[in-house]
């Protein structure tokens, strides 16, 4: 099972990818938690700009993805949470997997209203959890989100691929939304 998860900033990627990988048994892979984990100099100057919700390069974010999935672990399948997120990562993503004949299965968008993605964030932001969430860069967020992102649902739209779930309740009710939404997209392919 390949999954790419798609939803704007406090939409719950990470929160559904952990609880889904603990499901299903296959890595979750988060390309944020990726650099934040980036100890050498040029992680330095990633970080600095994603803590102002600024994107990594595509060429930087390509490389490691690819790393990461060449792994044993990825060989069942993998749920991605933040990647892609350009145009430029998705269509260079669809060429690797086209080269090892493989397509993802599923692209799963979490939708919430922008009050609540802002409330989600605020609140996190009290545990000093991630320096991105401050108010002045939360909105930068989204804006690039809307801007960068959100025009792959389009293209994965295109394909039929993607699968669309509200996610403005709770974690574990979110979840079986998400499992009934892949369940329903394989049967219909
Ligand atoms: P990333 O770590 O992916 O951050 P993000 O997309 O901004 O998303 P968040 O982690 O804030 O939200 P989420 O949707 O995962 O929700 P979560 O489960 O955490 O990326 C960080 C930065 O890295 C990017 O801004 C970019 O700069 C850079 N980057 C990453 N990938 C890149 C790429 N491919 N290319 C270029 N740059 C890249 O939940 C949020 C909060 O809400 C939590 O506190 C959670 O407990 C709570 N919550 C979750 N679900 C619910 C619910 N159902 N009800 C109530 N609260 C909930």
């Amino acid at each position: 099972m390949k999954i790419v998860f798609i939803g704007p900033p406090g939409a719950g990627k990470g929160t559904q990818c952990s609880l889904l990988s603990a499901h299903l048994g296959i890595p979750h892979i988060s390309t944020g938690e990726m650099l934040r984990s980036l100890d050498n100099e040029s992680g330095e100057a990633i970080r600095l700009r994603i803590d102002r919700g600024h994107f990594a390069p595509d060429e930087f974010i390509l490389e490691m993805v690819a790393e990461r999935l060449a792994q044993d672990d990825c060989r069942g399948g993998f749920l991605l949470d933040g990647f892609p997120r350009t145009l430029v990562q998705a269509k260079a993503f669809d060429e690797s997997l086209e080269r090892q004949s493989q397509t993802l299965d599923h692209v799963v968008h979490l939708v919430v209203d922008a009050n609540e993605l802002v409330r989600r964030l605020m609140e996190r932001s009290r545990s000093g959890e991630r320096s991105d969430d401050s108010a002045e860069f939360i909105h930068e967020r989204f804006r690039i989100y809307e801007e960068r992102t959100a025009p792959l649902l389009e293209y994965y739209g295109a394909r039929g691929q993607v699968r669309t779930v509200d996610a403005m309740s709770t974690p574990e009710c979110v979840f079986e939304r998400i499992c009934a939404a892949i369940t329903d997209g394989s049967m219909r392919q």
